[in-house]
């Protein structure tokens, strides 16, 4: 594998060639003639979902559908949103102006994946206000990846390269997704993942053939953010709760286990291009099952980060909070133009 700087990351053009197909299988479900059920509502749901045809929010589904979409779709624009914050530290500090545009507009890039993932959970009957107040009481969860701190500009390069790399390899399949709204969502989501995979990758790539320091700077990042990157796929699949009846409804296409080995097996490679290693002494290629082996992240400690005895939780969450806050003159002025506005018209 080779790479010259600013190409494409080398093993992720199949990522992208995977969302390609998604889109197009998106736009031929929405051709196919309805499948339909007859009079009974819950057939005429499963004969979609076997159709491999959309669930839209106008459709009847079943209670238990709606609420683990909203519980996993929320979370997800939640993850967004606070995924801000550890990067947003670094753009007033980023080495060159050029760098420095390059994560103002991934910064961004996220606060939009924030906005079309609360406007596909509102499609499901719940407000972004509420979605909010979940999320400030800690009701809702956030991906616990967030919850670790940045502490030098090549982190900056590994959270691009691993985090965001892991987030596409969970978010292809959810191009498939069987409800409609997320599913042509995550396409747009995707296409813009790929990009900050490859501005991470691009940083290290680039510290790694600077100075000593620098290159000593991207190994110590790789080093802290490998094991927090494969926890990002969940629980090992013998205690992963949600996952069977997701599966059974086309939410989810692949186990954690499987997605996890995924990212392994590609980012095991792209890490010899980059001459950083991996820090895990049993990362083997395996000849026989054309997977890499490798060590398991330590699950309790990825437990004890999702609740809440994270680096950064209350750091995390009190920011977002503040900004809920900081807005409200915002909101309440935007009521009182709408209720000025109504009492005019009428
Ligand atoms: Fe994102
Ligand atoms: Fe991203």
């Amino acid at each position: 594998m080779e790479y010259q700087s600013g190409g494409q990351v080398p093993g992720a053009s199949g990522l992208l060639g995977e969302v390609a197909e998604a889109e197009a299988a998106l736009r031929a479900a929405a051709e196919r003639s309805g499948a339909t059920g007859g009079e009974d509502l819950a057939a005429g749901f499963d004969a979609v979902v076997a159709a491999d045809q959309k669930i839209e929010p106008r459709d009847w589904m079943p209670e238990g559908y709606r609420k683990t979409l909203v519980r996993q779709i929320a979370q997800h624009a939640h993850s967004e949103i606070i995924g801000m914050q550890p990067e947003g530290n670094w753009i007033s500090r980023a080495p060159s102006l050029k760098r420095k545009a390059i994560l103002l507009a991934k910064v961004q890039d996220e606060a939009g994946h924030g906005l079309y993932l609360y406007a596909a959970a509102e499609t499901l009957g719940v407000s972004r206000d509420e979605l909010y107040r979940m999320l400030l009481s800690g009701r809702q969860k956030y991906s616990s990846i967030f919850n670790y701190p940045t502490l030098t500009w090549a982190d900056v390069g590994a959270i691009g390269w691993l985090v965001d790399g892991a987030a596409i390899v969970n978010q292809v399949p959810l191009c498939r997704c069987s409800y409609g709204p997320y599913a042509r969502a995550m396409i747009r989501i995707c296409k813009e993942e790929s990009f900050h995979q490859r501005q991470g990758f691009d940083i290290l790539y680039t510290l790694a053939r600077g100075t000593e320091a620098q290159r000593a700077m991207a190994q110590d990042a790789v080093d802290r953010w490998w094991y927090p990157s494969l926890a990002m796929f969940g629980p090992p699949d013998t205690e992963s709760t949600h996952s069977a009846q997701s599966m059974a409804w086309k939410i989810k296409r692949f186990s954690n286990d499987e997605l996890r080995q995924k990212f392994v097996d590609m980012t095991a490679q792209q890490a010899t291009v980059l001459g950083l290693r991996l820090p895990d002494d049993a990362l083997e290629y395996d000849e026989g099952s054309g997977h890499y082996r490798y060590t398991a992240p330590d699950f309790a400690e990825l437990m004890a980060v999702i609740s809440g005895d994270g680096p950064c939780n209350r750091q995390r969450i009190a920011h977002r909070r503040a900004a809920y806050d900081d807005g409200a003159w915002v909101r309440e002025s935007a009521a009182a133009y709408a209720a000025k506005r109504r009492e005019r018209a009428a």
